[in-house]
């Protein structure tokens, strides 16, 4: 596999003289299996023609201004969300200034602002402008917001002067893109993920369910997926995106989701039980609309399977990660369920409350395996996942 393989770069021209060579850095990050879509910012068309851009890409290219016809199509939130990375090259002074600031005034600085994806700028300017006392403030600020800097290089500049602010070449910084992801070690591993609530059908219109909303384990999903793994999401009924490079099961009810996770898991190396499985369905479901002719009604339920504990106990499981979702003696429960389900590792999360846990935008877990415990602080739900599948690829590759 290719080291950008699976991955969403989302390139920002800005107007400066380099920008003549982002042809080539497309062809570069594909060559090394990325999918790029470009926004040029105002004027960067003086330097490089869109067509070039679209040809190399194999993707429309996004103009600076946010039209309503623009937004209509793939709109600065919809850009925002796709990048893996936001790669801005070349960079130049002003479009880092303005990024500084926050700015919001055109379609790149807005979704650079609006991202959660890593920001990596490949800095293009004069030798004066890169050392002048603003620039390097402005570098200074960026790094400490976590934008990763590529270059400058030094050497001969277009302007006929000598001195730091040449963009590095293409494909150092199209290498330099795949080094960021390089954290990464599930490259080619197979992960299974159970997400969101099961629903327990009482007839054909009323049922029985829970809260779960599917955030979490999709955003584990979408991690997973950033770490380079084959990512098989079985989820349950949720309103939210998919995401749209997991191969997606789509299941109902637990009984459901148990026949969907034993027919595959084999093919698994991680295996991570994060849905709100129903611990009981009722005995009998109608076929038809049940009428309300009684005063009272007895549903009698019986037990679903432990979907976790089924896989965590076959001759040769794969790595298994159990959620624990406690409203009281958070950690203590969930050391209880990491013994008696056999698991590798357990998140535990405290719900109940209305800031982390079921629904909300933010969590907070301890990760808990037999000898150990990693407290990972509330935070939202996406930046968590990424810890979480860190932490998991680690514990994974210690044991293989
Ligand atoms: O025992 P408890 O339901 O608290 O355990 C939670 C963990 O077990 C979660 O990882 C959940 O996905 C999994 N589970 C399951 N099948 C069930 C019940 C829970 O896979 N029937």
């Amino acid at each position: 596999m290719k080291s950008l393989t699976n991955k969403r770069v989302l390139l920002g021209v800005s107007a400066g003289i380099a920008a003549y060579k982002t042809p080539d850095l497309v062809r570069k990050l594909t060559e090394l299996g990325a999918e790029v879509q470009i926004i040029l910012s105002k004027n960067a068309d003086q330097f490089v023609a869109p067509l070039s851009l679209q040809a190399v890409s194999g993707h429309a290219v996004h103009n600076y201004a946010m039209t309503a016809e623009s937004e209509s199509g793939m709109g600065h939130i919809d850009l925002a969300r796709w990048a893996d990375i936001v790669l801005i090259a070349p960079a130049t002074a002003n479009v880092m200034a303005r990024l500084c600031q926050g700015n919001a005034d055109e379609l790149l600085t807005t979704v650079c602002v609006a991202t959660e994806a890593p920001i990596a700028v490949a800095p293009a300017m004069n030798q004066q402008m890169w050392q002048n006392a603003a620039s390097e403030a402005n570098i200074a600020t960026l790094e400490s917001r976590g934008v990763h800097i590529l270059g400058p290089d030094a050497g001969e500049q277009a302007c006929g002067e000598v001195g730091p602010g040449r963009m590095l070449q293409p494909a150092d910084i199209a290498a330099r893109v795949a080094s960021l992801f390089q954290n990464t070690q599930l490259t080619g591993k197979r992960i299974m993920i159970t997400a969101g609530p099961t629903w327990e059908a009482l007839d054909p219109v009323r049922g029985i369910t829970n809260h779960s909303s599917g955030k979490m384990g999709y955003a584990l999903a979408e991690a997973a997926i950033e770490a380079g793994a084959e990512v098989t999401l079985v989820s349950g009924p949720t309103y939210i995106a998919k995401p749209e490079r997991a191969n997606i099961v789509d299941v109902v009810s637990a009984l459901d989701m148990h026949s969907a996770v034993m027919s595959t898991i084999d093919q698994q190396d991680i295996f991570i039980g994060v849905a709100a499985v129903a611990d009981y369905r009722p005995v009998d479901s109608a076929d038809q609309k049940i009428k309300k002719n009684a005063d009272q009604m007895t549903i009698t339920m019986v037990k679903n399977p432990d979907i976790l504990a089924d896989v965590a106990s076959r001759d040769t499981p794969p790595f298994c990660v159990g959620f624990a979702a406690e409203t009281n003696d958070v950690v203590e429960y969930a050391r209880g369920k990491l013994e008696h389900k056999k698991l590798d590792l357990i998140a535990a999360n405290h719900v109940g409350g209305s800031e982390t846990g079921f629904g909300t935008t933010d969590n907070a877990i301890t990760l808990i395996s037999n000898d150990n415990a990693i407290e990972l602080p509330r935070q939202h739900k996406s930046a968590l996942a990424r810890q979480l599948i860190s932490e998991i690829s680690k514990a994974f590759n210690e044991q293989s």
